[in-house]
């Protein structure tokens, strides 16, 4: 998912990109370990020369090689990254930068001695993608310790920066009044909630933007995780200490941004990957890579079942450049899967296929055995969308008759409504949302669309439910050609007054309850866009939604009127020394626990603000 390049977004970096690699006829014979040749094919064209906006070559040098690699992968060269395999990334990463670590966090940031970890009721918490393992995002009153009427008294209580970062997409876990958050620098960090100061830090070894688990496990709480590169932890929750980790995904371009989900001792890790971006490069053989789900034994992280959404890849062909196609591939979870223990399965949803031959199980909702992985059943809401971001360009790998991109991004939200029947709530970047029966192999008795939906649109993150309605907010942005004048990486030419929304549906039936339209970025400054493509978050009369204008944005449910409003897009001084700022909201949405508002602010990815600031409000 979410989000990859599209026709009407040739952003004005990657248009330079294609034809640094168009110009580049030797990038077939860059060795993978040659950092140098890299440096040549992809990024002298920019940093050899002088600019004012462009760091020179000497200016990355004395930056730490961690940092380079970070900036790659998450940072303002993202675009710029797309094509350049993992050890390519390492490569130029270790060829340009320094051996020197990144600085650790001063002793100021620490908690003192008499804030012991996890310490609260066990009421204040939040664990993992959803207060519950049914993926709703809603939060009792007990355990939201603040309710709709109060939130106008909500006010910054502190803040806290990733150094070094221009992303705050991890999304937050608490236990017991402690926060655990990943970050784009890999660092996950145990917080105090009332305070911001820090338990432990434990370095991971790539990004981690997915919630930590928190699992019981004999009188342990184990924190479960993956990471951007294919790797699954096991920390102990009060001390960091490592149980475990492990690699669940060899294919080099595996993203694990779901977040993990458990039941009795399994925890199911879903896979998706950046292989998309991969086929831009028309010397690419697409496509490899298969979404899976994989359950490890919380104990020890061995694997007890591994389940991929499509069959292994075969040689399908050539492109018209002569480069080998592969299928079929795709279907990455991009969102964490969603528990029945009462019918003993596990639900996810799916992204597009990346290469021919189209699969059933793309762009679906698929229910597996919780104990052996086997899929139960499989609904397809869009068949044959066959995609891959060459496809924004007419790129050789694009497949003919490409389909229109439409992943599922959001878990299916698993509620009972008030009638006390069981309902599968599903929402996809196409727009629509779902109604699935669990009794009937996901049998669809309702549809309804809340957007126009699209590459960059739709229902993004997730959606959220008070068992009552169904709240979807969609992205929907909407992007304006590049003009002169623009800034060399200007992909941030958003319409500041289209895009976003948020639809209120009957649970029941699906019907349309009200919409609230998004607010028009004010001022209508250029690289402003009003789109909510962040998770949703319910307490009992209200809806948190995030914009990528920054704005964080309490809903009441009878309505959809405006009950509290926040703009993130700003400088703070933090409690851990740090300089940071706000910007978008995308990804990962707000989490309420114990009367405290939880955000993680920027999102530089598409165009949006860069930020790397983690928010607390709270009520007096
Ligand atoms: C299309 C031109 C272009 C190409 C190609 C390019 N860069 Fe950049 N790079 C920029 C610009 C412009 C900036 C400044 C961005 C900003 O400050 O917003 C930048 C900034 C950076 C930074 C500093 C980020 C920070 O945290 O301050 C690093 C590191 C970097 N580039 C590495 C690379 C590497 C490595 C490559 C090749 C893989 C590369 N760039 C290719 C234009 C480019």
């Amino acid at each position: 998912m979410p989000m990859r390049i599209s026709a009407d977004s040739c952003f004005v970096v990657l248009c330079v990109l294609v034809t640094v690699v168009a110009a580049a006829p030797a990038h077939a014979q860059v060795s993978p370990a040659s950092g140098e040749a890299v440096y040549k094919t992809y990024c002298s064209s920019c940093h050899d020369q002088a600019g004012p906006r462009v760091p020179p070559r000497d200016a990355l040098r004395k930056m730490p090689a961690t940092r380079i690699l970070r900036t790659l992968d998450f940072g303002v060269m993202m675009a710029v990254a797309y094509p350049i395999r993992r050890e390519e990334r390492q490569a130029v990463a270790a060829f340009l930068g320094t051996n020197e670590p990144e600085a650790a966090p001063p002793r100021s940031a620490f908690c003192s001695a008499d804030r012991a970890i996890m310490s609260a009721p066990p009421a204040q918490s939040w664990n993992g993608w959803s207060a519950t393992t049914s993926n709703t995002r809603f939060q009792t009153s007990e355990a939201a310790g603040v309710t709709a009427a109060q939130l106008g008294r909500l006010t910054l209580k502190w803040s806290f920066g990733f150094d070094g970062d221009v992303t705050a997409f991890a999304a937050p876990t608490v236990l017991n009044g402690t926060m655990f958050v990943g970050s784009a620098s890999g660092t996950v960090h145990a917080l105090d909630v009332r305070t911001g100061c820090l338990h432990w830090i434990y370095q991971a070894n790539g990004p981690v933007r997915s919630a930590l688990l928190g699992v019981e496990d004999g009188g342990r709480r184990t924190l479960v995780f993956g990471d951007q590169i294919g790797w699954v932890y096991g920390l102990d929750a009060r001390t960091g200490r490592e149980q475990w980790k492990t690699r669940i995904e060899e294919h080099e371009a595996t993203r694990l941004t779901g977040s993990p989900a458990v039941h009795n001792g399994l925890v199911f890790v879903p896979a998706a990957s950046w292989e998309e971006t991969r086929a831009i490069d028309p010397k690419y053989p697409c496509c490899t890579f298969r979404g899976s789900v994989t359950a490890l034994r919380v104990r020890d992280g061995s694997r007890a079942w591994k389940t991929f959404m499509v069959d292994p890849p075969k040689r399908t062909g050539m492109t018209s450049l002569g480069t080998a196609t592969l299928g079929p591939s795709g279907a990455g979870i991009w969102a964490a899967p969603t528990v029945d223990a009462r019918r003993g399965v596990l639900s996810v949803a799916t992204g597009d296929n990346y290469s021919h031959p189209a699969t059933d199980t793309s762009d679906a909702i698929v229910a597996l055995n919780l104990t052996t992985g086997r899929i139960v059943w499989s609904q397809q809401t869009t068949p044959n969308d066959v995609y891959n971001s060459a496809c924004g360009r007419m790129g050789a790998n694009c497949p003919a008759d490409n389909g229109p991109d439409h992943d599922y991004g959001a878990s299916v939200m698993l509620v009972r409504t008030t009638a006390g029947r069981e309902v599968l709530v599903a929402g996809q970047k196409s727009g629509v949302v779902y109604g699935l029966d669990p009794n009937l192999k996901g049998k669809l008795p309702w549809q309804t669309r809340v957007g126009q939906g699209g590459t960059n649109g739709g229902v993004q993150w997730g959606m959220t439910t008070d068992g009552r309605n169904v709240y979807a907010s969609v992205s929907d942005m909407v992007r304006l050609p590049a003009a002169a004048g623009d800034p060399p990486l200007g992909d941030a030419r958003f319409d500041p007054a289209q895009g976003g929304g948020l639809t209120a549906l009957r649970l029941e039936s699906g019907e349309r309850v009200w919409f609230a339209a998004a607010r028009p970025c004010d001022p209508p400054r250029p690289g402003c866009s009003p789109a909510q493509p962040g998770a949703l978050t319910a307490i009992p009369g209200a809806v948190f939604s995030g914009s990528l204008d920054g704005h964080l944005r309490a809903f009441s449910v009878e309505d959809g009127r405006v009950l509290w409003d926040v703009d993130t897009a700003k400088a703070y001084t933090t409690v851990n020394g740090v300089q940071a700022k706000g910007g978008s909201l995308d990804g990962a949405g707000a989490v309420v626990v114990g009367g405290m508002v939880l955000v993680n602010s920027g999102y530089p990815r598409f165009g949006g603000t860069p930020g790397n600031v983690l928010l607390a409000f709270g009520i007096d």
